[in-house]
């Protein structure tokens, strides 16, 4: 399905009914990296999953893509679907956009989790590496990056014993334009950072990390759990850094029974 929002097309899938759950997926992949865990929950909730901006069949508006807009994007759809408040679920650049999301638009938020994801800005020399795989993109094409993204963005347990998930990563990584792939690289590059935010955070939260996660390892998942009060902090044992994928028969368990545990409440 499709809705004109900000200015552009957004592309997104809305199944099920009852409380909203929304899917923000990482970079530079799109919504059917959560087709799992949409299948998982099944009709009890409403899943909404959308392709950010310059992702998927949404939009390749020109960048770089804030994560703030990504936000506005997604509460725009929000709007337009009649949806008050949501569950977030996000991973990686998907948990940025969370966390700008609960910067703005804290009252829109019922629960979050956040996969893989970090609270911090970037590095100097992260900034760095960003702006060289911008270009990289735009030099040599998706395929480019596929290539930098398979040895670090899937843990080696994976690597060795699901190859299909490599596969799939890499269809939804090559699918993508290298305008999109730039863009949001240097959007993630100047991204604010969200330590601070986490102390506010008033909403239940679960934090999830795959044990072989190397692009945001444990530790950053621990500053996660220790920074918002109340939130619990999961590792799924074998996956990497896309640890729904890696490991959805574990995430999925998770999450459904964390979306048991909240009420309710007033959802639209
Ligand atoms: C992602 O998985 O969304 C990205 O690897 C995040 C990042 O580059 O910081």
């Amino acid at each position: 399905m499709q809705v004109e929002i900000n200015g552009i097309t957004i592309d997104y899938t809305d199944q099920g009914s009852g409380l909203p759950v929304i899917f923000i997926h990482a970079f530079p992949l799109n919504k059917s990296m959560w087709d799992e865990q949409i299948e998982a929950v099944g009709d009890s909730y409403r899943s909404i999953a959308l392709d950010l901006r310059g992702h998927g069949h949404s939009t390749v508006a020109p960048g770089p893509y804030a994560m703030e807009q990504m936000a506005s994007d997604i509460r725009g759809l929000m709007s337009a679907l009649s949806i008050e408040k949501a569950v977030l679920v996000g991973l990686s650049m998907g948990g940025y956009v969370s966390f700008e999301f609960y910067r703005n638009y804290p009252d829109a938020v019922r629960a979050m989790v956040l996969a893989d994801t970090r609270a911090g800005s970037d590095t100097a020399d992260a900034r760095e590496r960003r702006l060289r795989m911008a270009e990289k993109a735009e030099r040599e094409g998706a395929g480019s990056i596929a290539d930098e993204m398979e040895p670090i963005a899937v843990g080696p347990t994976t690597r060795r014993e699901r190859p299909g998930v490599v596969r799939r990563m890499r269809g939804m990584i090559e699918a993508n334009t290298p305008q999109g792939i730039a863009a949001a690289q240097l959007g993630m590059a100047e991204r604010r950072d969200s330590s601070e935010l986490l102390a506010h955070i008033d909403c239940p939260v679960m934090v999830v990390v795959g044990s072989e996660d190397g692009l945001t390892p444990l530790a950053e998942a621990e500053k996660l759990r220790d920074g918002i009060m109340g939130s619990r902090l999961e590792e799924i044992e074998g996956a990497g850094h896309l640890s729904n994928m890696e490991r959805p028969d574990r995430f999925n368990e998770i999450l459904v029974e964390f979306l048991g545990s909240i009420e309710p409440g007033s959802t639209a």
